[in-house]
């Protein structure tokens, strides 16, 4: 390793050590050392990189010499049990074939109907609840067929996933001790329960299985294994894919739908139909939202270019970015929400930037998300449903503010954020 980048001394990662805010003391280490340092945490060694060359290095990185899978791995294996990982056929990242993006959206209109017969004429609701029990919906539907998405089923589902939160490794981190000092007992109790609802789906055959669909595939993976293998492995891969997916997408949804109750000019637009208008205002939120830290964990050792020093990384080492000290900081303004920046799905003024790669929503480079044009087609039909049906005023004062702990993904709002509705 190079020892001409500094260590940030007496910084640690909030899975480690007790940290209030994980992003300030990141920003408080690169105040001091600058773009490139080195963070010692938990016995293990992160280098971040935050130049414009580092993060551009960053995205080069080839899977097989630098891992995102490997330390996405390490993230969820912080919250999740071992079974659900050991021995999957199905992946989240084969979400994304023919025709599966369609049916997504059918399911996302069917969660849509129901979420409105649940919230009738006029209420008060908390934005992110809503959004979150819609992705249950939609997702469950969407891998475990629709049965699974029924009434009985899917309060069972929604409490067991709401204790599985994959996410709750990045959200609350500073959790993961206690956690793994239970020997992840809520966490095991809760994929037993999701394991049992959905082996009564299959069982008794209440969802018809399309042979081409997501769900379709997932059961035929597992065709011709004894029943009992057969009814938990499905289980198992619908329960990572659903755990590994949805979160971000609906606390990004819960986001886009705070700034725009918060923008009545722009909500008014969007409620009107204008679907161009309604996917930059998700890519402006998304961005403003983002909290993720972004890692690569090295497997063979690699020349590293961070910009102000090129360094030899040991393998073992992990090396990460994090979006929220670059996003809405790398040019002047970009602390602002104005969804006129975006062209499409890009930055107007990205070539105003050192690099276009320091500002984004869904990623740059060969891991950029393959469910981002499924994800902001699926939040521009919520917001324009949502919006058109309702009239929406906010609950809270001062723009709502993240969980502090959080370091990953996309923000989880601290505190509830009631919206009063009214049918327009
Ligand atoms: C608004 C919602 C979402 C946001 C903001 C988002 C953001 C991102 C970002 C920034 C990355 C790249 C991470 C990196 O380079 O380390 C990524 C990758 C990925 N996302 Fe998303 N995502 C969203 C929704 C989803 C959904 C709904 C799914 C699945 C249903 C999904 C599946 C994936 C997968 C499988 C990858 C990894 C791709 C690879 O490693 O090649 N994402 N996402």
């Amino acid at each position: 390793m190079n020892d001409r980048v500094p260590v940030a001394e007496g910084v640690g990662l909030p899975w480690d050590v007790a940290v209030t805010d994980g992003v300030a003391a990141i920003a408080a280490a690169r105040e001091r050392h600058g773009d490139t340092f080195v963070v010692d945490s938990g016995g293990q060694h992160y280098l971040f990189t935050f130049s414009p060359t580092g993060v551009e290095s960053f995205y080069a990185l080839p899977e097989e010499v630098a891992s995102k899978g490997v330390a996405d791995y390490l993230m969820l294996r912080r919250k999740l049990p071992d079974e659900i990982f050991a021995g999957r056929r199905t992946l989240p990242g084969s979400l994304f074939r023919r025709d599966d993006v369609t049916s997504y959206l059918d399911n996302l209109d069917a969660a849509l109907d129901a979420t409105f017969a649940e919230l009738g004429d006029a209420g008060t609701v908390d934005v992110f609840a809503l959004t979150r029990r819609l992705g249950h919906r939609m997702g469950l539907a969407s891998w475990a067929g629709p049965a699974a998405a029924d009434p009985g089923s899917l309060e069972r589902l929604v409490v067991a996933f709401d204790a599985l939160d994959g996410s709750d490794a990045f959200v609350h981190p500073d959790a993961m001790a206690a956690i793994a000092d239970s020997g992840k007992a809520v966490e095991r109790a809760a994929l037993d329960d999701v394991v049992d609802v959905i082996e009564g789906v299959l069982r008794e055959r209440r969802s018809s299985v399309q042979p081409e669909s997501l769900f379709g595939r997932i059961v035929a993976a597992w065709a011709g294994e004894p029943d009992d293998v057969r009814l938990r492995g499905i289980a198992l891969d619908v329960a990572l894919i659903h755990v590994a997916s949805m979160s971000n997408l609906m606390a990004a949804l819960g986001w886009a739908l705070v700034d725009l109750v918060e923008h009545p000019d722009d909500a008014a637009r969007v409620a009107a139909g204008d679907a161009e208008w309604a996917r930059s205002c998700a890519l402006e939120s998304t961005r403003m939202a983002q909290r993720s830290i972004m890692s690569r964990v090295v497997l063979e050792p690699v020349t590293f270019d961070a910009g102000d020093v090129v360094v030899d990384v040991p393998a073992g080492w992990t090396i990460s970015t994090l979006l929220p000290l670059l996003n809405t900081s790398v040019a002047p303004g970009l602390d602002r929400w104005d969804p006129a920046r975006w062209h499409r799905h890009r930055l107007a003024e990205a070539d105003a930037l050192a690099s276009p790669m320091l500002v984004t929503a869904f990623g740059h480079g060969r891991h950029s998300c393959p469910a981002r044009p499924f994800s902001l087609s699926a939040m521009t039909t919520a917001m324009t449903r949502l919006l058109g049906r309702y009239d929406v005023t906010s609950g809270w004062t001062g723009h709502p503010a993240p969980v502090a702990a959080q370091i990953g993904g996309v923000a989880r709002a601290a505190y509830p954020c009631p919206i009063h509705y009214v049918r327009s």
